[in-house]
């Protein structure tokens, strides 16, 4: 299924699309609130009180919209989930403590033992360990495809698929997947997708719209945006949502009211945001691949980008994350770049307002043997940079210094 909306030509911002700023100011809130608040009211309990037994007979035989217990939901939470479903163009969404969660919430919800899931084996460590790692203790089988090799992808799928789960644009290696493809697959041998597209976000591509029935993402980055909050997010159609909903209440997979609070606020500025990411991301990585100590630049936005054309045709923009490679360089020298940089913070994580940089060697995979690192496509010279909202001439001018150390 096609987006309703014409894509657009290339990446500018006149592109049709929703008023994203007004949608990320008031989608999902109350105009009328508690006290008459502006803002939404934090409730900090742990239940909810009812005024006689009558009335607990409603709430219950009536099944009336209210809450009950903080573990099934608290006000703040169903505001976030009202305001991310309208970024998202979803019916529906489930709103978990982090990112991890949003994806164990999915597939320990959904799955059950004997099950398969199909996973583009591109995608956050993290993704890649639960599924090899944990879900073959429930019973429930991994088999790994290469990102955009849609007849491996095909040949995987067997009797016991019940989901191919990939991420878009990949983490760390920004590959861009044909979701229409993929929907398509999906929908033809009767298996459901799922897509984490944390690093592209709402704003650059909405996944639901190609016919994709999840999507995930980990709010801790571009939703928060302020590296100050762990959330996650698994949106999609009603019917999916309800018995996410339900398992996520039976284990209480969900956040504080504050962290709602901190997340709503965020949220406010995703557009601003997002523009200034795109932005930075594109500028930076047109930088770096013209710098004669770079060897090779991932970023979609790129022409030299293997998916570039992909990404014209179906991202409005490429996100923050650049990652590269510095030429002749052992993990060492490539280490002193990280080193050199000033702007941007050693550490994990992306898409909060302040860049971070990494050697994916030193921070996610030191614990893997350089065969796994080799298998995943890690090279020792290899450097994520998640640039932030600072301005543009100033990352690339730090950059650049940092280059110049051998
Ligand atoms: C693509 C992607 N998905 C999921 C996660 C997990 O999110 P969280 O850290 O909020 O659990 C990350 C974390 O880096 C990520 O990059």
């Amino acid at each position: 299924m096609k987006p309703e909306k014409a894509m657009p030509e290339d990446f500018s911002k006149s592109s049709p699309g929703p008023n994203w700023s007004t949608l990320a100011v008031h989608a999902g809130e109350e105009h009328e609130k508690a006290r008459s608040a502006l803002t939404d009211p934090v409730f900090l309990t742990s239940t909810y009180s009812f005024a006689d037994s009558d009335s607990l007979l409603k709430f219950i035989v009536e099944k009336q919209p209210r809450e009950e217990y903080a573990r099934y939901g608290n006000p703040l939470e169903k505001t976030a989930e009202r305001k991310l479903a309208a970024l998202e163009n979803a019916a529906d969404a489930v709103l978990y403590a982090s990112g991890m969660t949003a994806i164990a919430g999915l597939l320990l919800g959904k799955l059950r033992a004997g099950d398969e899931i199909v996973l583009i084996d591109e995608c956050y460590l993290r993704t890649r360990d639960l599924c090899l790692e944990t879900l073959p203790r429930f019973g429930i089988t991994t088999r790994l495809v290469p990102a955009c090799d849609y007849a491996a992808l095909e040949a995987a799928i067997s009797p016991a698929t019940r989901l191919i789960f990939g991420e878009l644009p990949t983490n760390p290696h920004l590959s861009v997947l044909d979701l229409e493809r993929i929907a398509a697959l999906g929908q033809r041998r009767g298996v459901e997708t799922a897509i984490d597209a944390t690093l592209a976000t709402p704003y650059n591509i909405r996944p639901l719209d190609y016919g994709i029935d999840y999507v995930l993402h980990s709010c801790t980055k571009y939703f928060g945006g302020h590296n100050d909050l762990l959330a996650g997010v698994v949106l999609g159609s009603r019917e999916k949502m309800e018995p996410l909903r339900n398992f996520r209440g039976l284990l209480g997979l969900m956040g504080s009211p504050q962290v709602a609070h901190l997340l709503l606020r965020g949220l406010k500025t995703f557009e601003l945001r997002i523009e200034r990411h795109n932005a930075n991301g594109q500028a930076v990585a047109e930088f770096l691949a013209g710098h004669p100590r770079i060897e090779t630049v991932y970023y979609p936005g790129l022409s030299s980008h293997p998916q570039h054309e992909l990404a014209r045709r179906t991202m409005r923009g490429c996100g923050g994350v650049v990652t590269f490679t510095v030429k002749n360089a052992d993990w060492r020298q490539t280490a002193d770049v990280v080193d050199a940089v000033r702007v941007p913070h050693i550490a994990p994580s992306l898409g909060g307002v302040e860049s971070l940089i990494e050697q994916p060697l030193v921070l996610s995979y030191y614990d893997y043997s350089p065969e796994q690192r080799r298998q995943w496509n890690i090279p020792d010279n290899m450097i994520r940079l998640a640039c932030g909202i600072e301005n543009a001439e100033d990352l690339i001018a730090d950059l650049n210094q940092a280059l110049e150390v051998h």
